[in-house]
C-alpha cells in the first residue's frame, strides 16, 4: 500500500470496503471505500493517494465525495439497517428486535458480526425457504450444515426437527459464533459445531450418513465437493445447496447428477438460487 494511503488509513477512525454488485447478475462492478474522519479531510490529498493505490491493483479510480456525518444514534441506525427478515416460517432478527415478532414465526436471533449469516443475504433466505418447504413434507434426524457461518441454517434445522445437527466451517471465528448463537437460540444441545474444511474432519465422516446436508458455499466448491456430498448423504436424503447464481445452477446440478442425485426443487431470490437435491432411496432407484 502506498505510504500516503497508509497514513490516511491510519488517520481514519474507520475504514469500510463494500463490494458493488450488478443487481441483475450479482457480478462485482466496483468497490466503495468509506473512510470516517474526526475532522473534514482534504479531498484532493485523498484523491492523490487513492488514484495510484487503485492503479497499482489494476483498478480505475472513480470519484470521491466528502460528506458530513450527523451525530447519530448508532443503535437506532442498526435497527433500521437490519430489520427482521422473514423467510417462510422463519424470522431472522438481531437482539435489538426481540420484541413484537409475529407469534406464528420461528424466530432465529443472530446479530450481525464477524460470521456470515445475519439473514439479510439472498442465499441465506433461499436456503431458509427451502428448509421451510422440506419441513412441510418430512422430518430429518441427522443434519449437516457445511459452511455454517453464524449457524443460522443449523439453528433453523434444530428448531424444525428434533434432529442432531453438525455445523462445520473452515473459519474458526464462524465456528465460535455458530456455537454461541446455537446456545443463545436454545438449541445448544442439538447443534454441535466443528472446525472442518469441507467433509475432512473425522467427526464429519463418523457422523454420516446425514439425511439432510445444507451447504451455502459457492458454486465451484459445491461442484468439487459433489462426490463427498454423495458419500455423506443417506439413501433418500436431501441436500440444499446455495451460494450460487442462477446461471451457475446447471453446472452444479450436473455435477451432482453424475453422483446419482436428482434436482427436486429450487428457491430463487433475485439472481441467487438454492437447489434441493435428492439421493435415490436405494442404489439404482430414483430419488
Ligand atoms: C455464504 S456463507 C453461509 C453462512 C450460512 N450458512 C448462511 O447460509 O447464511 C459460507 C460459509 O462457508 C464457509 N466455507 C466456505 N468454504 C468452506 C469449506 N470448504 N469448508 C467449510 N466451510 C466453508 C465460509 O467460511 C462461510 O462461513
Amino acid at each position: 500500500m502506498p505510504e500516503l494511503l497508509e497514513a490516511i488509513v491510519e488517520e481514519a477512525l474507520s475504514v469500510s470496503l463494500f463490494e458493488i454488485e450488478d443487481e441483475a447478475t450479482a457480478d462485482t462492478v466496483g468497490w466503495q471505500i468509506d473512510l470516517l474522519f474526526r475532522d473534514p479531510p482534504d479531498a484532493r490529498a485523498l484523491a492523490a493517494a487513492l488514484a495510484p493505490a487503485c492503479a497499482s491493483v489494476g483498478a480505475r479510480f472513480g470519484d470521491i465525495a466528502v460528506t458530513r456525518v450527523a451525530p447519530d444514534d448508532w443503535a437506532r441506525t442498526t435497527e433500521l439497517r437490519l430489520p427482521p427478515v422473514r423467510a417462510g416460517r422463519f424470522i431472522v432478527h438481531g437482539s435489538h428486535a426481540r420484541d413484537g415478532l409475529p407469534a406464528d414465526a420461528v424466530a432465529i436471533e443472530v446479530d450481525a458480526g464477524l460470521a456470515f449469516g445475519s439473514g439479510e443475504h439472498a442465499t441465506t433466505q433461499s436456503c431458509l425457504f427451502a428448509i421451510d418447504r422440506l419441513a412441510r413434507r418430512r422430518r430429518f434426524e441427522r443434519v449437516l450444515d457445511l459452511g455454517c457461518g453464524s449457524g443460522v441454517l443449523a439453528i433453523a434445522a434444530a428448531k424444525c426437527w428434533p434432529a442432531r445437527v453438525l455445523a462445520v466451517d473452515n473459519d474458526p471465528i464462524a465456528v465460535r459464533v455458530a456455537s454461541d448463537n446455537a446456545r443463545l437460540n436454545g438449541v445448544g444441545r442439538s447443534v454441535r459445531t466443528l472446525l472442518s474444511d469441507g467433509y475432512l474432519h473425522p467427526a464429519v465422516r463418523r457422523g454420516r450418513p446425514f439425511d439432510l446436508i445444507l451447504a451455502n458455499i459457492l458454486a465451484d466448491p459445491l461442484i468439487e465437493l459433489a462426490p463427498a456430498l454423495r458419500a455423506h448423504l443417506a439413501p433418500g436424503g436431501r441436500a440444499v445447496l446455495s451460494g450460487l447464481l442462477d446461471r451457475q445452477a446447471e453446472a452444479v446440478v450436473a455435477a451432482h447428477r453424475r453422483q446419482g442425485l436428482r434436482l427436486l426443487d429450487r428457491a430463487q431470490q433475485g439472481p441467487w438460487v438454492a437447489l434441493v437435491l435428492g439421493s435415490p432411496a436405494r442404489r439404482g432407484s430414483r430419488a
